[in-house]
């Protein structure tokens, strides 16, 4: 059995003290609710850490990642932040090659291996994005796309430190457009990236693997989304700003 996972990416959004007040309010409504059935990562700017964490400690239910690591430990790369200082806020996870961070900052697949391995060095779970553009897919070549993203982004690895990882598959298309990839497109692409992972380590491996589904999961169509079997949970963008939508998207997931 596979824990759902509902991760919210708040991307450039929400100063300190809104953040920390919308964790706040949304751990309550969990507790509350008794909504303590899927993991519930907040996936923050870095400047809501230290505090975040502080927020979800004694909570096994609930962690804290950052959005994006450096691929070095440490140097002259100003304005970077190395995945060492991300584990020493007390978070647990990190997002790496958003496609928002691969568009826009270039990210490659060479930088992004390496920050993979700067994670699983400082115990950081990965939440490794893969998916492909609108064009890529109208020329039916996603799956070459996808699989060369995972292959260049994780088959280094060994056994023991594939299974820290979470993979989330995010159709660029479907990225805040509103537009979501149906349940049936979700399924195949999560079958296909679990038939990866088995051809490379084991059944049994990629049988406990998380693969979120990501791009435009809302509260009305989350729990048919997470209904799919290789479907073990979402990477919410948009709807992971508002306690209320996030709640709903989280009681989808139990
Ligand atoms: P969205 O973003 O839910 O706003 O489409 C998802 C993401 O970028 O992780």
């Amino acid at each position: 059995m596979r824990t759902k996972i509902v991760a919210g990416n708040w991307k450039m959004n929400k100063n300190l003290k809104e953040g920390i007040d919308f964790i706040k309010e949304t751990v309550h409504q969990i507790i509350t609710a008794d909504l303590t059935g899927a993991e519930v990562i907040f996936a923050t700017p870095f400047i809501h850490l230290r505090k975040g964490v502080k927020e979800v400690k004694k909570l096994n239910f609930c962690a804290i990642a950052a959005q994006n690591c450096h691929w070095e430990n440490s140097g002259a790369y100003t304005g970077e932040i190395a995945a060492s200082m991300i584990a020493s806020t007390g978070a647990t996870h990190c997002i790496v090659g958003h496609s928002e961070r691969r568009q826009y900052f270039n990210e490659n697949s060479e930088q992004l291996s390496k920050k993979i391995n700067q994670c699983l060095e400082q115990e950081l779970t990965p939440i490794y994005c893969v998916g492909e553009t609108l064009d890529i897919r109208e020329a039916h070549r996603h799956y070459t796309h996808i699989e060369l993203q995972i292959v260049e982004g994780l088959f280094h690895l060994s056994e023991e430190q594939i299974q820290q990882v979470v993979v989330a598959y995010e159709p660029v298309w479907a990225i805040g457009t509103g537009v979501n990839a149906s349940p049936q497109q979700a399924q195949e692409i999560h079958a296909f990236i679990r038939k990866a992972l088995e051809h490379q380590y084991n059944a049994d491996i990629a049988g406990r693997i998380r693969i979120l589904y990501g791009g435009s999961v809302k509260p009305n169509n989350a729990a048919e989304l997470f209904s799919q079997p290789d479907v073990d949970g979402g990477l919410i963008g948009g709807a992971s700003l508002q306690v209320d939508d996030f709640m709903s998207i989280i009681r989808a997931a139990q």
